[in-house]
């Protein structure tokens, strides 16, 4: 058996750089409070092992995409991840100006047009126990990165869904975006096992939750767009945006009504649409539920509309979107 090596920094230095992978190529650009700068090389796109991050899972998280050379939605984003780490209990390591102004010049530094801004904040490095006074100063790293790419068919086709049977996070957990996002792998990996594309989360009253890493929404045959309350999932970026699209359909008659309410599972399986809404999939039809038809099986037409408006937000709402400051 070979014997482990014992590096030099020189040697250590080496060894990351050979580890780099085919996939790095979509990793372009993270920054880190550790060494307080911006890298491009992923052989340095590394975190400290006693962060408290890593070893227990203290940290929030949030992403942002960048579309058109432009931010999307990302002073929301931002909101999103001080409540978290208020909720984790993460003092910021900078103030909000600070950290906004260093998530977009790392997307500056990146050179991207398009992909992905996940930043993270974190009690940060400093020994392995469990409480966090030991952490010398709560840690920022930033990556962008180019996103999995969902298929065509999503869109096309529609999604198919199974009822998940991992336990949803309690309603404290639920509302903070911490890195602990093992039951939301979970739900996916279940999905995949049994033929679907992805899970729902049910409560424990039998209310519809949330996906993976998406909210769930409905409309009802009579033309009512349908959405849980916040109260006990993540409150989605998108699905707010998408509740005011919503609204305008429902200003144009094309909806009846919007209704944020509890949604029982045997409603949601009555409806003529069911949509996922996140900032990854943006708003995809779900066609498909525990291997029963949603409406007619086949994509609705205000899912295709809310998708529709919800393209045209990314590259006309000014209001929405941050420009990037591009070196020349
Ligand atoms: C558990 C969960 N629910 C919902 C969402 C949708 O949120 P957003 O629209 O901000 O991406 C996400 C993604 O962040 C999530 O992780």
């Amino acid at each position: 058996m070979a014997k482990t090596p014992v590096f030099t920094s020189e040697e250590a230095i080496a060894g990351l750089r050979q580890s780099v992978h085919a996939k790095a190529n979509n990793f372009y650009a993270m920054y880190s409070s550790v060494f307080g700068g911006i890298v491009t090389d992923p052989a340095f796109m590394v975190l400290p092992l006693d962060d408290h991050m890593v070893h227990r899972g203290h940290a929030v998280f949030d992403t942002a995409t960048l579309t058109h050379g432009m931010l999307y939605q990302l002073d929301p984003h931002l909101d999103r991840l001080i409540k978290s780490a208020d909720g984790a209990r993460i003092a910021l390591p900078f103030a909000r100006e600070q950290l906004r102004q260093i998530v977009l010049e790392t997307a500056a530094a990146s050179r991207q047009r398009e992909g992905s801004v996940r930043y993270w904040l974190s009690a940060g490095p400093g020994g392995y126990g469990i409480g966090p006074a030991e952490c010398v100063s709560s840690g920022f790293y930033v990556i962008v990165f180019k996103p999995e790419a969902y298929p065509d068919r999503y869109y096309r086709q529609g999604i198919k869904v199974i009822t998940s049977q991992v336990p949803i996070k309690p309603p404290l957990f639920a509302r903070i975006k911490s890195t602990n996002y093992l039951p939301n792998v979970l739900v996916v990996l279940e999905a995949k096992d049994r033929g679907a594309d992805n899970g729902v989360f049910i409560d424990q009253r039998g209310m519809v939750a949330e996906s993976a890493i998406m909210n769930v929404a409905f409309v009802t045959k009579d033309r009512v767009f349908r959405h849980p309350p916040f109260d006990a999932i993540l409150s989605g970026i998108t699905i707010q945006r998408v509740l005011d699209f919503a609204q305008r359909l429902v200003e144009h008659g094309v909806l009846n009504a919007v209704r944020l309410a509890d949604i029982p599972v045997e409603e949601g399986r009555a409806a003529a649409e069911m949509m996922l809404i996140g900032s990854s999939i943006k708003v995809a039809p779900v066609v498909e539920w525990d291997g029963q038809k949603i409406g007619d099986g086949k994509p609705g037409p205000i899912t295709k509309k809310l998708l529709e408006m919800w393209n045209e937000d990314t590259t006309s709402a000014m209001d929405q979107l941050v420009a990037v400051p591009y070196p020349d």
